[in-house]
């Protein structure tokens, strides 16, 4: 069974709906979720991944149900949602996870490229929210996070990521600000240079690229899945209570790097810091990778 940070129980009895669940950070967040108690709903579009995703929490003595889904097409977003309410009744949690770009610099993105990056990564997530709201989470309350990214500053080569990410940030706040009175909290997690299947989407002539990466981090390296998935939920639990519209980092403090300002090595290897945590979840990047 995967090893949480967190406390056995929970999410016990809790359907957790988690969107891209068949890989990355949702595969390992859907873990992280389904240890601690919840019954957790995979959606994607690939059925095959979710099925796989689903053994491996059931054979870790977990509870998860799949449902392929395209969550850009509204009307099927609206029955996904009323499906998960008549099988599961209340839905306690929605990590709108799922995501997808492609590397480009902006000059040569043509309108259906963006268009569609934008269509995953932002509305989408608001489809899902919104129904999740209007069809369970307004009866009884809920939390919802939102996974966006590192683009402060900018997103050299994923443009129009960062420009969805950006809005999901925006959709963030006033959705928390709206559904407040449901007792219904959003926020959003942004992760940093995580090692994670994510890192796949780019292209080979990327690779020394990649692994210059943690030099650019304060805490030097890649961050891992589980770091984000224990922020995922905690964001979801009760810890959270009082905590809404907030965006929180899982990036090793790589937006606070200044240029030409020196950044010191760490005084061992990073990995001695907060081993025991490291161990802890299922490793990812196509292994060799970085
Ligand atoms: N993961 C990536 N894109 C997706 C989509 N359109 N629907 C569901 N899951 C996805």
């Amino acid at each position: 069974m995967y090893r949480s940070i967190l406390k056995p129980g929970l999410f016990d009895g809790q359907l957790m709906v988690v969107t891209g669940g068949g890989s990355g950070i949702g595969r390992c967040t859907a873990h992280e979720l389904a240890a601690l108690g919840g019954t957790v709903a995979l959606v994607g579009r690939d059925a095959g991944k979710l099925a796989s995703v689903q053994e491996e929490i059931a054979a870790a003595g977990g509870q998860a149900h799949t449902y392929a889904c395209n969550i850009r097409d509204e009307t099927a977003v609206q029955a996904l949602v009323a499906q998960l309410v008549a099988e599961h009744g209340a839905i306690a949690g929605l990590v709108n996870n799922a995501g997808g770009q492609f590397p480009s610099p902006l000059k040569d993105i043509s309108q259906k490229g963006w268009e569609a990056v934008v269509q995953t990564n932002l509305t989408g997530g608001f489809l899902m929210a919104r129904e999740c709201l209007n069809q369970a989470m307004i009866n009884g309350g809920g939390a919802i996070v939102n996974i966006v990214a590192d683009m402060w500053g900018s997103m050299p080569g994923m443009g129009h990521s960062g420009a969805a990410r950006a809005g999901m940030v925006s959709f963030t706040e006033t959705a928390a600000f709206e559904w407040a009175q449901y007792g219904v909290r959003v926020n959003a997690v942004a992760p940093g240079y995580i090692a994670s299947s994510g890192m796949d989407q780019y292209p080979p002539a990327m690779r020394d690229t990649i692994r210059a990466f943690p030099g650019t981090v304060p805490l030097q390296r890649f961050g891992t899945e589980a770091e984000v998935s224990a922020a995922i939920a905690f964001l979801l639990s009760p810890a959270a209570a009082f905590i809404t519209g907030t965006t929180l980092r899982v990036d090793g403090g790589r937006p606070n790097v200044r240029p030409g300002m020196p950044m010191a090595k760490p005084a061992q290897p990073p990995e001695a810091f907060n081993g025991f945590h490291l161990a802890a979840r299922p490793r990812v990047l196509g292994d060799g990778d970085a």
